[in-house]
């Protein structure tokens, strides 16, 4: 069975977290400490916050910007459900934004729209841009409207660690930058997240509310506000650094790999590929199957032809979470179709094109009986 993706980890990393159980030293020490300096020279950013997931690293960034009740925030209604659930937990009122059809990302419309639309009580107080699938959003116009609007944005980039927006790192836009280092994001520590920011105070105030609100920077050890365990381990920044220097050649070759997927499902009738945008990291390769094929069932084909395939993401106002927020006028919205017939293929660097080439001859074939 081809999976949707494979971690790829080796010897190297297997030896690193070694190294780190002999030293006796599992929680945010040096490989900690190690890891924030490199991710932050990648990133060509002051500062970087470990933190233990992607959900850890949006939550903690709301929370210190003082984002809660009272509070509205700009969020993609396609995205992984975690995107609105820290909204949601902080007590603030998600704003749903709908996204284009073939990057998959807001757009100036749909922002607009959605802030023309709000009627509510609550300060539209923030925009949390999803890189989706590691496609860049585009941060330019976002920031643009930010300004104009007054908003505080938070990028979601929780797949998207090498993508770039106009030759700079996704992330770094923003007042603060999310990164997931989950098994299925291209950089992994198992579990794992982290945050980025220019903004120094924040940093500090980030790195309090991740470690219990300790502060060691005076002579006494004090609690001085109320934080969280968010502290990432060592062997897990450990794994994280050895994954970072890999990811150079990993996006160099999914930018190569996923021509394979465009040349071939190019003219196949009832596909509708993911836009070629420059920057993009290539996290996930989903395509948007026409409303009269049936996702369940080309799924179950790739299986039985041991191609793992899976829908992509989710649209927000369709989860029970999340209904009270749904509106007639959204039936015709993007994320809609994309939720119901997005279909993520196999993909990762390790795969070889042939292996694809089966998987598109597959797709081909099946469609061509429809
Ligand atoms: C867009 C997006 N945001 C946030 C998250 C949450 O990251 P994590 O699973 O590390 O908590 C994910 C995870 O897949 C994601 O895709």
């Amino acid at each position: 069975m081809l999976k949707l993706s494979t971690p790829h980890l080796g010897e190297e990393e297997i030896t690193a977290v070694a190294n780190v159980l002999r030293s006796g030293n599992l929680v945010q020490g040096k490989e900690c400490e190690i890891f924030e300096e490199e991710l932050a020279s990648y990133l060509g950013i002051a500062e970087v916050v470990l933190v233990t997931s992607g959900t850890a690293a949006l939550h903690l960034s709301l929370v210190s910007l003082g984002i809660g009740a009272d509070d509205a925030v700009l969020v993609p209604n396609f995205s992984f459900v975690a995107t609105a659930n820290v909204v949601k937990l902080v007590g603030a009122r998600p704003i749903f934004v709908d996204v284009d059809k073939a990057n998959y990302n807001v757009t100036k419309e749909s922002i607009l729209d959605a802030i023309n639309r709000y009627d509510g009580d609550e300060n539209l107080r923030a925009i949390i841009p999803v890189h989706n699938f590691g496609c860049p959003a585009d941060m330019t116009m976002i920031m643009e409207l930010a300004e104009q609007y007054n908003l505080i944005v938070i990028e979601d980039a929780a797949c998207a660690i090498g993508a770039e927006h106009n030759s700079s790192k996704v992330g770094v836009f923003g007042e603060v930058g999310c990164f997931s280092f989950h098994p299925r994001k291209i950089v992994t520590t198992g579990e794992g997240g982290a945050i980025c920011t220019k903004n120094g105070v924040l940093a500090d105030n980030l790195r309090l509310l991740r470690n219990h609100g300790i502060d060691r920077s005076q002579k006494a050890i004090d609690y001085v506000l109320a934080g969280y365990n968010y502290r990432m381990t060592d062997f897990q920044a450990a794994i994280g650094r050895v994954q970072l220097r890999k990811l150079s050649d990993a996006l160099f070759k999914r930018r190569q790999l996923k021509t394979v997927y465009l040349e071939g499902l190019s003219e196949v009738e009832g596909i509708s590929l993911p836009q070629n945008i420059v920057g993009h990291s290539w996290q996930t390769f989903m395509i948007a199957l026409d409303e009269n094929i049936s996702r369940p069932e080309i799924i179950d084909y790739l299986r039985k032809n041991c191609f793992e395939s899976a829908m992509g993401s989710q649209s927000m106002v369709s989860l029970k979470t999340y209904t009270e927020y749904f509106k007639s006028y959204m039936e015709k919205w993007n994320s809609l179709t994309l939720f119901k017939q997005g279909l993520a293929l196999p993909f990762c660097e390790q795969y070889r094109e042939g292996q694809l080439d089966r998987l598109v001859n597959l797709l081909k074939s099946y469609i061509q009986k429809i």
